[in-house]
């Protein structure tokens, strides 16, 4: 599919580029079939380098002219890229005229057509697909757009900066045209162009920022949808506040605009004022949203908003270097959420969200086929680089940058520290395309006292090297001499090209318990006094060992609080331990932590001993106390109520056996159901929330609550045969005020396989049979319901046929593959191999429509190799029928023959 790429690219081979793009003046005449770009450009050699011709990237494009200077040249075709050889020196205006075809992009990379409109997405390489170019992130250039397109299809004419003008233009052959052109001062790189041309509405608002300078926001959909962009808005206004008190980072912009897309490959794209984002993370009213489509909103709409400072105010030097951009904009993003949640609990709900998270997918991926570092050594086709590890791990490195600039007395968590190494990263580096390097050195710069300054090399490591690393800590109490002292080991397994590791700098915050529940005082040897119930233990070997004094009872170590590092940890607690850090760590986190601990232990008894689980009085005792504690909130508890995932269990294993899990985590679920049954009962009822809908963390927290607790008892019902819930449920289904409670009941009727689940699944295909979003709810509610003698599978593979499924739709391809795939693993794993079977036939058939979205899809195979028998197998030949397609996209290729690799290992 695409001539040229299948070639390992490498971090090493960077050099600059040979020519610099000065200026851009680009020209569209927008048409479905053939559009044509002018492209005039102001170039210049960059007279660092050795004089050479110029090579351009170019893709899926049809090139009618090349003018130098306003003069024919002569150019030529080479490994995919337009060379021009016999450039004249100093400042010249290249002309470059091309076609391309938005209908039949359906890559939806470069310029597409979605819903009858015209949309752009450039990142990372796409940009080349419009015109020919320096598709690269280190060439800025000044951009002027100008679009002409017929008026009444595309009234709104749209790009990047600042409307210049805008009129209308001599009748057409289809009716009138009209043209508007946009002008964006800032330099950017092609990645960030952006350009839409739609018969859309905006909700707008005008803000004054601290600087007295006016904004015009603007949030564009399509008609019809503009009720539900409030949220949105309110989020886009959020962030911009936000981003102004926490880092002194305004809106540099006149007019910040987003524009919602019904087929998008991702979730959003930060291009300079003119973000473009999938409808999800857009389109909500309190009838078609749950809870957690409005958080969804919140945190992506912060995410490209922030963006436009750490991204594209400084970007990208190269991709290896993504995570400059994305693993500090997730940390940002995730700081905004916590920040607007506001209280300690709320914070730390969403701090564990986010952990299980990344313990879901960026450790599995650290682990698989496709583990890489932080900033990655090679690709073959970067877009398979858009991952948990560049994102989520790369925040969790920008986190533990935040904590060790921190200092005990006057910053504890860092705030101040990592604040002002912001200022200095900006004020060294603003308008330029840097590195990872550029930007740890500045934040370690402005805290030159700080142990991230003192270690910064070897911190950096965690830049470099890929793999989870395991942190071992035993501690020992000795009573006469009254001190406590903790042995911690790292250590880190080989991941593929890296077989040897050393040591990482791990923040480690902690604190020690005594057996009342009391946080104890920590002084560690040598130290005249203790200071205070926390800190953070910064491991740099090996092996380290600290000693507290003055500890007058055995006390119970909380290690890792607030999950100080991606790390994986092994305490070595017993029960009794876990079951005193559940009841008493005042670190939310860890009292999460251990409530997961103690039914992981259970989980993974079961699925090893092959004996059925069987769930002792003390954790059950221990959940009821939890669920019915006066203190946590309603958020925190239906966190810690819910057992870990499958996904999560199989990564403590070897040799996994899906089934077998599916099963253990069943039996606890149900026995949970049915132990605190009364207790379930009290839940639903006291938690109802009353009066208007509002996401805010409180109101969802409950619904949150309510809904887990009404699936225990539809579960509970159905194994007894009875049949008031389900018809409780049923009701509630019914009549519910919002979305998140329909949902909720509809969830609990599907998961516990009630009857009533078939009647309410068509009911509610009904009703919301025009809403794009839910019916993907629809789907995915299908796809992810627990398997049940293969009913679940059976179902998703006919709704492949059903007449609203549709592979051309990311959404919708994702709500039933990737779901079924995915999130299903007892549905998805067969011993008939009949799962496999399922997902190569779509990648093969997705690999000719969207090799992006195919290779994303595909990524469900990385672990294969750690699956047990007749699963691995079965999931091998799959995996080799791929990868022995005709004409396979270098995408999918990549991953299926990084995958195949593990084979021998
Ligand atoms: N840069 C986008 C983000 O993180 C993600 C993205 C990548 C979108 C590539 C489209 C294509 O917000
Ligand atoms: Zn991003």
């Amino acid at each position: 599919m695409r001539e040229g790429t299948a070639t390992l690219i490498r971090r090493e081979d960077y050099t600059a580029p040979a020519y610099w793009i000065k200026t851009v003046d680009l020209t569209f005449d927008l048409d479905p079939i053939k559009t044509l770009v002018i492209n005039r450009m102001q170039v210049e050699r960059n007279t660092a380098l050795p004089v050479q011709p110029l090579k351009l990237h170019g893709e899926d494009i049809m090139l009618t002219r090349v003018l130098v200077n306003n003069e024919s040249v002569s150019f030529r075709h080479e490994d995919g890229m337009l060379v021009i050889d016999n450039l004249p020196e100093g400042l010249f205006q290249l002309e470059i005229r091309n076609t391309c075809c938005p209908e039949k992009n359906t890559q939806l990379s470069g310029l597409y057509t979605s819903g009858g409109g015209f949309f752009t997405q450039c990142e990372a390489e796409g940009f080349r697909r419009i015109t020919y170019f320096l598709d690269r992130p280190d060439v800025m250039a000044v951009y002027t757009v100008t679009l002409r397109a017929a008026k009444t299809q595309y009234p709104v004419l749209l790009s990047n900066g600042n409307l210049v003008e805008q009129g209308d233009m001599m009748t057409g052959v289809y009716g009138p045209r009209h043209f508007a052109k946009w002008h964006d001062p800032f330099p950017k790189p092609s990645y960030l162009f952006a350009l839409v041309a739609a018969d859309l509405v905006a909700r707008e608002q005008h803000i004054r920022t601290r600087s007295g300078k006016d904004h015009l926001l603007q949030v564009y959909v399509r008609r019809g949808d503009l009720e539900k962009t409030e949220h949105a808005m309110n989020s886009l206004v959020a962030s911009v506040v936000w981003d102004e008190a926490r880092f002194k980072l305004p809106l540099d912009l006149e007019r910040f605009m987003i524009v919602a897309v019904g087929d998008f490959n991702m979730g959003a794209m930060e291009n300079k004022g003119l973000n473009i984002f999938n409808t999800k993370f857009v389109l909500a009213n309190p009838a078609t949203a749950t809870d957690v489509d409005y958080a969804g909103i919140e945190s992506v709409v912060g995410h490209e908003y922030f963006h436009n400072w750490t991204g594209n105010r400084i970007t990208c030097r190269d991709w290896f270097q993504l995570s400059l951009k994305e693993g500090l904009t997730v940390f940002r993003d995730q700081e905004f959420s916590m920040d607007m949640a506001g209280t300690a609990t709320a914070r730390a709900v969403k701090r564990i969200e986010d952990v299980r998270q990344l313990r879901q997918l960026q450790f599995p991926e650290d682990a698989g086929a496709m583990a890489h570092p932080v900033r990655p050594d090679s690709y073959v086709e970067i877009n398979n680089f858009y991952t948990a590890t560049v994102y989520e791990k790369g925040a969790e490195v920008v986190r533990m940058m935040q904590t060790l600039v921190g200092n005990h007395q006057s910053d504890p968590l860092g705030r101040e520290g990592f604040a002002r190494g912001i200022t200095l990263y900006f004020s060294r580096f603003d308008g330029q395309a840097v590195t990872c390097d550029d930007f740890a050195q500045a934040i370690a710069d402005a805290n030159p006292q700080s142990e991230l300054a003192k270690q910064l090399p070897q911190f950096k490591r965690w830049y470099a090297q890929a793999g989870t690393p395991r942190v071992s800590a035993r501690g020992r109490y000795d009573a006469p001499s009254r001190t406590y002292t903790l042995g911690i080991e790292q250590t880190a397994l080989p991941s593929p090209g890296q077989p040897a590791k050393q040591a990482y700098v791990i923040p480690l915050a902690m604190g020690l318990i005594g057996r009342d529940g009391q946080a104890l005082p920590l002084q560690l040897e040598g130290e005249a006094q203790p200071v205070g119930t926390e800190r953070v233990l910064v491991l740099n070997e090996a092996r380290s060992f600290f000693t507290f004094v003055n500890v007058d009872v055995e006390p119970v170590p909380s290690l890792l609080r607030g999950f100080s590092a991606p790390v994986v940890l092994a305490d070595h607690l017993a029960d009794a331990d876990l079951l005193t850090l559940l009841q008493h760590d005042t670190d939310p986190f860890n009292r999460w932590e251990a409530g997961q601990r103690l039914a992981l232990n259970r989980l993974l008894a079961a699925v090893k001993d092959e004996a059925p689980l069987q769930l002792d009085d003390a954790f059950i005792g221990a959940m009821r106390t939890l669920l019915h504690h006066p203190e946590l909130d309603a958020a925190f508890k239906e966190l810690a109520l819910t057992p870990p995932s499958e996904a999560y269990v199989a990564e403590q294993l070897s040799a996994v056996d899906p089934q077998r899990i599916h099963q253990a985590r069943e039996a606890m679920l149900l026995q949970l159901a049915q132990a605190l049954r009364d207790d379930w009962v009290w839940a639903f009822e006291s938690h109802q929330v009353k009066g208007g809908y509002s996401p805010d963390p409180v109101s969802s927290g409950r619904r949150a609550l309510a809904n887990l607790a009404l699936t225990m008892l539809c579960r509970d019902a159905i194994a007894r045969g009875d049949v008031v819930w389900p018809g409780r449920a049923y009701e509630r289904f019914k009549d519910a005020g919002n979305m998140t409670d329909r949902l909720g009941a509809l969830t609990a009727l599907t998961h516990s396989h009630a009857e009533l689940a078939e009647l309410a699944l068509q009911r509610f295909h009904m009703l919301f049979k025009d809403e794009a979003l839910v019916i993907d709810k629809w789907f995915a509610l299908q796809a992810t319901t627990p398997e049940k003698d293969g009913q679940v599978f059976a179902r998703a593979k006919q709704l492949l046929k059903h007449r609203d499924f549709s592979l051309k739709n990311p959404n919708r391809a994702r709500s039933l593959i990737a779901a079924l795939c995915m999130n299903n693993p007892a549905a998805f794993h067969r011993n008939d191999a009949a799962g496999y079977v399922f997902w190569a036939d779509r990648i093969i058939e997705l690999d000719s429509i969207n090799p992006q979205l195919a290779a994303r899809l595909a990524r469900v195979m990385d672990r294969w190799s750690q699956l047990a028998e007749p699963y691995r197998s079965g999931a091998g030949e799959a995996l080799k029928r791929v990868a022995a397609k005709p004409d396979l996209s270098s995408d999918v290729a990549e991953i299926v023959t990084r995958a195949l690799q593990q084979e021998s290992t």
